[in-house]
């Protein structure tokens, strides 16, 4: 009896998964994105064993250069994919260093129970012992497991399964560079065999109260990190250039030095919505400002994620504080 395998669509969008070099060697200086998805397909007979697959190369980018607009065009067209008929599942290739935000931004957008895998690489599909297609096997079988559905979008890097939510890149070039901190995993994948241990503890896709439809355009949100005598009028020259947010990476559980404080103060005099988060990566952070929002456990790159997008359906502080701690 033939057996029926799941439709998986791979949506394609560069990063190192996608990059090509001259030299096997060379692990560093090499051009993301310069292939197409169907390269790195080639190298994997196998993974049709796994689902009927179709392909598009949604972009060819180094994900350095990623922005809101990219991700959000890259979010419409997943949701246009996921709300067809015949696909069970997404699967979603990306350079590694914007990933942890592309991978939150649809997490808190996709409306749908469909599994949604993102996956990348840290050494070019042109180098010896390149980990992208081996990545890209597992997140096809993490994909086609029905326990996969409701669980958020996942990502999946070096046999592990992460929550989009937690996870984020901690190393700069080893193939172990994803993990979620003292959240761990949500399970495993070895030669697309999957194990979950785990479930997404925050609200994601369908129960959040943010919509792409809801979205014309994304208003500006800075990172303003803290540091020992850091100038704080960088802060009103990041309201002065248009910010309509400020994510503060405060220090410990969300503090800042007196001057900040003040700079803090006059932003928020002018209705710019202004969260702090911390620059500790774990634990969670308090406002030690009225006004000021505190965004949890997110890291400083998670929260200004949420509120561009709180601030782009037009949520007020009340809702956003909750999303804080909700998403
Ligand atoms: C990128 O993010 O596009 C380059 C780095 C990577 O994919 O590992």
């Amino acid at each position: 009896m033939m057996s029926i395998k799941p439709k998986i669509q791979i949506l394609a969008s560069g990063g190192t998964i996608a990059g090509l070099a001259d030299s096997k060697l060379d692990f560093l200086g090499y051009t993301a994105g310069a292939a197409r998805v169907e390269e790195v397909l080639a190298a994997l007979p196998e993974i049709n064993d796994l689902a009927d697959l179709q392909v598009e190369n949604f972009c060819q980018v180094a994900s350095e250069n990623a922005n809101p607009a990219l991700w959000l065009g890259l979010t419409k067209r997943a949701n246009e994919i996921l709300s067809a008929d015949n696909v069970d599942a997404l699967v979603i290739t990306a350079g590694t260093d914007t990933m942890e935000e592309l991978a939150y931004f649809l997490n808190l957008l996709l409306k749908t129970s469909k599994p949604v895998v993102l996956t990348g690489a840290m050494r070019p599909l042109s180098a010896y012992g390149t980990d992208g297609p081996v990545n890209l096997y597992n997140a096809v079988a993490v994909a086609a497991t029905p326990e996969s559905q409701r669980r958020g979008v996942l990502l999946v890097m070096n046999d592990t399964i992460l929550s989009a939510r937690q996870a984020t890149k901690q190393d700069s070039f080893r193939l172990h560079s994803f993990g979620s901190g003292e959240f761990g995993p949500l399970g495993y994948v070895v030669a697309g065999q999957v194990r979950f241990v785990a479930w997404p503890g925050q609200q994601h896709t369908l129960d959040t109260e943010l919509y792409l439809t809801d979205i014309d355009n994304l208003p500006p949100v800075e990172i303003f990190y803290m540091a020992a005598g850091v100038d704080a009028r960088l802060l009103t020259a990041m309201a002065d250039l248009g910010a309509a947010g400020v994510v503060l990476a405060g220090f410990g559980n969300g503090t800042f030095s007196d001057a900040v404080k003040e700079q803090l103060q006059k932003l928020l005099e002018r209705g710019i919505i202004c969260a702090v988060a911390s620059r500790t990566q774990s634990g969670f952070t308090v406002s030690h400002l009225p006004g000021l929002l505190p965004s949890a456990d997110l890291s400083p790159q998670k929260a200004r994620i949420l509120l561009m997008l709180a601030l782009a359906c037009g949520k007020k502080n009340i809702d956003i504080e909750r999303y804080f701690r909700l998403y």
